[in-house]
């Protein structure tokens, strides 16, 4: 599928964006394993998303939806799962593999974790290697390097791991299993990573300690409370706005309901520093997660180095960020991020190779990328290679580029943005 993006007229309006793609899978997982019932309000129904779902239901899990984005979930209590007699397709969701892996391991029965093309030419050795470390059974494709991947579950023992890449969705996976092991586990990173199992988790009633770079959890021997929520927008989804108004000449945009988790902010932080005319309105928070209006005008950008701790803390916007780097005035470097190599797509290589087919001169660095701006974007024939962050990145280089772009693949937003298109629609008059 193949989508003409013009360039957009005035920006006014309110966005609603969808519920945070991390916040649903871990409301999803953790109150599967609660003892009762909890109802999730604004859950996102992304692809990633309903992977989970499906994969839970295989573990033995009902869970409904009480309207479009309204789902109640029948909590199967610690010990609850069952083996799932068939293989679990994770599709193109890296929290769903790397949080069940983690789950999978503590439990005593087998299972198989596969995923689409994509994710299993991704790294599964950061999840093997501390689970067994842990005792799991737990084999991958590849020197177990890579999905599919064969667990056999149960009898851990808590380990204190510090984590060589700073990941989230490691730190999850090792939490969970925390949660059957022995004694206690001890998760320490690099640099602060988004941290929404870990207050999720608080509030259930796990046995959790966290803060300054590492998370405690110990055994849990009671059952954990259901955790009903309504899930904030998702900054990630966000995050296009944010890029298109402030570098739209003639833009005013909130965006209503969204989380500002501080490990999350990194892209209000990066737009900040560049100048960007953004403010939070409302700020309230719904169950454990902040959440605010984001309201953004029209800004005269200017380029900035993004690195270091900002990294981990704005890892899925890196692609707006370098869009934005390429319409600012003077140097824009993206460094520190060779992670940003083993997501959906090589970013770093994508992001590079389409703003480049629109016209811009891009830097490709081994652990980032360089522009100077401002550019010139014109528009081209651009492709989001299967990759949703990089194909509404696209969008938005569409909307502020010259004349026409076709974009190629655009199906890819339904991993975490299924109606983005309508809404740079309705928001740019396309
Ligand atoms: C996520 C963590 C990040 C992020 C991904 C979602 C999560 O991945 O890029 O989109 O929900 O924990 P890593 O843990 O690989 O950094």
């Amino acid at each position: 599928m193949q989508r003409r993006v013009r360039p957009s007229r005035a920006l006014r309006g309110t966005i609603v964006p969808p519920g945070d793609k991390s916040v649903s899978h871990r409301a999803a997982i953790l109150n599967a394993i609660a003892s009762g019932q909890a109802i999730v309000e604004n859950f996102q129904r992304g692809a990633d998303c309903l992977a989970t779902l499906r994969c839970l239901r295989l573990l033995g899990v009902d869970w409904t939806w009480r309207d479009e984005a309204t789902l109640q979930i029948a909590g199967r209590g610690r010990n609850g799962l069952r083996e799932p007699a068939a293989v679990l397709d994770c599709r193109n969701s890296g929290t769903t593999m790397r949080l069940l892996s983690g789950l999978l391991a503590a439990q005593p029965f087998f299972s198989v974790l596969t995923g689409d093309i994509s994710l299993r030419g991704r790294p599964m050795g950061r999840v093997i290697e501390p689970l067994r470390q842990m005792g799991a059974h737990i084999d991958g494709r590849s020197s177990d390097s890579l999905a599919p991947l064969a667990i056999r579950g149960g009898g851990l023992r808590g380990i204190r791991y510090c984590l060589p890449v700073a990941s989230a969705q490691v730190k999850s996976a090792l939490l969970l299993a925390g949660l059957y092991a022995e004694d206690e586990t001890v998760v320490q990173e690099p640099m602060p990573t988004r941290d929404h199992t870990e207050r999720m988790l608080r509030i259930m009633g796990a046995e959790i300690e966290f803060g300054e770079g590492s998370v405690r959890v110990s055994r849990q021997t009671g059952e954990l409370t259901p955790i009903s929520l309504r899930i904030p927008g998702d900054i990630s989804a966000a995050a296009a706005w944010l890029v298109l108004a402030a570098l739209h000449p003639d833009a005013e945009v909130r965006i209503s309901g969204v989380s500002v988790n501080p490990t999350r902010t990194g892209v209000l932080d990066a737009l900040h520093m560049m100048g960007a005319d953004i403010h939070l309105e409302e700020e309230r928070t719904w169950g454990p997660e902040p959440v605010a209006d984001i309201v953004v005008r029209s800004s005269r950008l200017r380029g900035a180095v993004i690195g270091g701790d900002l990294i981990p803390r704005t890892i899925d916007e890196l692609p707006l960020l370098a869009l934005a780097g390429c319409l600012a005035e003077g140097e824009t470097v993206i460094r520190e991020a060779t992670e940003l190599r083993t997501k959906e797509s090589d970013r770093i290589g994508t992001t590079a190779a389409e703003l480049r087919r629109l016209g811009a001169e891009v830097e490709e660095r081994a652990d980032g990328l360089a522009v100077c701006g401002p550019q010139r974007l014109r528009g081209s024939t651009v492709s989001s290679h299967g990759d949703h962050r990089l194909a509404m990145m696209l969008g938005v280089a569409g909307a502020l580029a010259q004349g026409e772009t076709v974009i190629r693949n655009v199906g890819a937003v339904a991993v975490s943005y299924p109606w983005f298109w309508r809404d740079l629609e309705t928001l740019a008059g396309q």
